[in-house]
């Protein structure tokens, strides 16, 4: 009988990480909590194509001086972001803004805090050409190396059926999304409590804090929960007062400032980046419309506990000093957003709802957040 069985056990540790890929492949990773993997039909996943995407990402001859890959600012061992308030890219160069972590930003319907990229495609053309992060003039040295390395022209022969001369930044940048569109993670403490029927995963503390999540606090309107699946956010852009001061001294000189460089073309990635003023416009330098003044896109809280420093800024030291800010309702301004005013909670339901913001935090990130304590 035992020895019968040998054969199937075999298979099936066999067939196990075959099927485990292939679902994963098809965007069916279904981890407990997460919605499927949205996936354009004009970038479809495989395996070749993820393999050469996680390895571009890595890469740090893709910068000016060799030292700086997209993970350098988002960094796997950190929860795919920095520890840093403000981004530093090559020379130590810093920029304006935080470096959001990149787990499950295939959820996001645009990308950036200010949404200025429609897709993960699109996105990663930025930062290669950016003085501040990997500080190339443009992509030909990407595509010079790629072309002499044979390591490379294989795996691009894999994923994309094309030979090296045919490479083009279009297929560089469509294996990193592919990459990315991996990077998801659900099955938290959070997910096995809320859809997985395991009452006893959530701690009480952090049971009490969902409920103020969804009741007095009002973090649900923005950071929405789903019946079947959360990735808590509203996709949305709202303005919470955070860095709005640095602007409001001079709002509608920098405003028309704005306007008049982008009639010329204004390269919006780079001066986004390195004017502070700019920066701190948020939505109104995509879309010009007076009411996206201080809007930024409201971020997933998934895994948020290992992925401090907070906001677009990195202004926020800690997700106590997160709830304090919402308790006061936001950094006061004329365009705050009409679902942010003061919660006053007490200091019982304030530790509360930052045991529920552990509890997202995904068990290939757990270690992360005993680190912190
Ligand atoms: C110097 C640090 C740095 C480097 C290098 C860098 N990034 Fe980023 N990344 C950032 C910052 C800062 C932002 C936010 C910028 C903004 O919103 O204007 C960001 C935003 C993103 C986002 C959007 C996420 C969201 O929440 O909207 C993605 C995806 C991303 N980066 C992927 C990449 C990829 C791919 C590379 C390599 C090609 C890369 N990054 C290189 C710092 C960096
Ligand atoms: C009106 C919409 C709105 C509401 C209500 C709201 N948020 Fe946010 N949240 C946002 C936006 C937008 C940002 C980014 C703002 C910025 O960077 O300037 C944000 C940022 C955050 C961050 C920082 C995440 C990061 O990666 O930097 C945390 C944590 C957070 N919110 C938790 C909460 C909690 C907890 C509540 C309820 C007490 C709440 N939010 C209510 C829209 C909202």
């Amino acid at each position: 009988m035992r020895n019968r069985l040998i054969p199937v056990v075999i298979l099936v540790l066999v067939l196990m990480p075959l099927w485990l890929s292939t679902s994963v492949l098809a965007g069916k990773t279904r981890a407990l909590g997460l919605p499927p993997v949205p996936i354009p039909s004009d970038n479809p996943q495989n395996a070749a194509k993820i393999a050469l995407g996680m390895k571009l990402f890595m890469d740090k001859r893709f910068s000016a001086d060799s030292t700086v890959s997209c993970a350098t600012c988002h960094d796997p061992k950190r929860a795919f972001t920095d520890g840093l308030p403000i981004a530093e890219g090559i020379k130590k160069k810093k920029g304006t803004r935080n470096s959001p972590t990149v787990i499950n930003a295939a959820y996001y319907t645009s990308q950036f805090w200010d949404g200025r990229a429609p897709s993960l495609e699109e996105q990663a053309k930025g930062p290669f050409v950016n003085p501040v992060e990997h500080g190339l003039k443009d992509f030909s040295p990407i595509l010079q190396v790629i072309k002499r390395d044979p390591k490379y022209s294989s795996l691009f022969k894999k994923a994309f059926g094309i030979d090296a001369d045919r490479i083009g930044i279009e297929h560089v940048v469509k294996a990193i999304a592919s990459f990315e569109r991996t990077i998801v993670s659900g099955d938290s403490p959070f997910d096995r409590y809320m859809y997985g029927g395991e009452k006893g995963a959530m701690s009480e503390a952090a049971i009490r804090g969902l409920k103020l999540y969804r009741t007095k606090a009002r973090c649900q309107d923005c950071h929405p929960i789903g019946q079947t699946s959360a990735i808590f956010t509203d996709n949305k852009f709202h303005n919470l007062g955070v860095g709005f001061s640095v602007i409001e001294p001079r709002l509608m000189e920098i405003v028309e400032k704005v306007k008049k460089a982008k009639e010329k073309g204004l390269k919006l990635d780079e001066t986004i980046l390195q004017k502070q003023d700019i920066s701190e416009l948020g939505r109104f330098v995509v879309t010009l419309n007076i009411e996206d003044i201080g809007r930024f896109k409201t971020p997933t809280l998934r895994n948020v506990a290992v992925t401090g420093p907070y906001m677009h800024d990195g202004s926020v030291e800690t997700l106590e000093d997160v709830i304090e800010l919402y308790n006061q309702g936001g950094e006061d301004n004329p365009m705050l957003d009409s679902g942010i005013r003061p919660l006053e909670l007490t200091e019982q339901e304030k530790a509360d709802l930052v045991e529920f913001l552990k509890a997202l935090t995904s068990p290939e990130y757990a270690g992360l957040l005993k680190d912190k304590k």
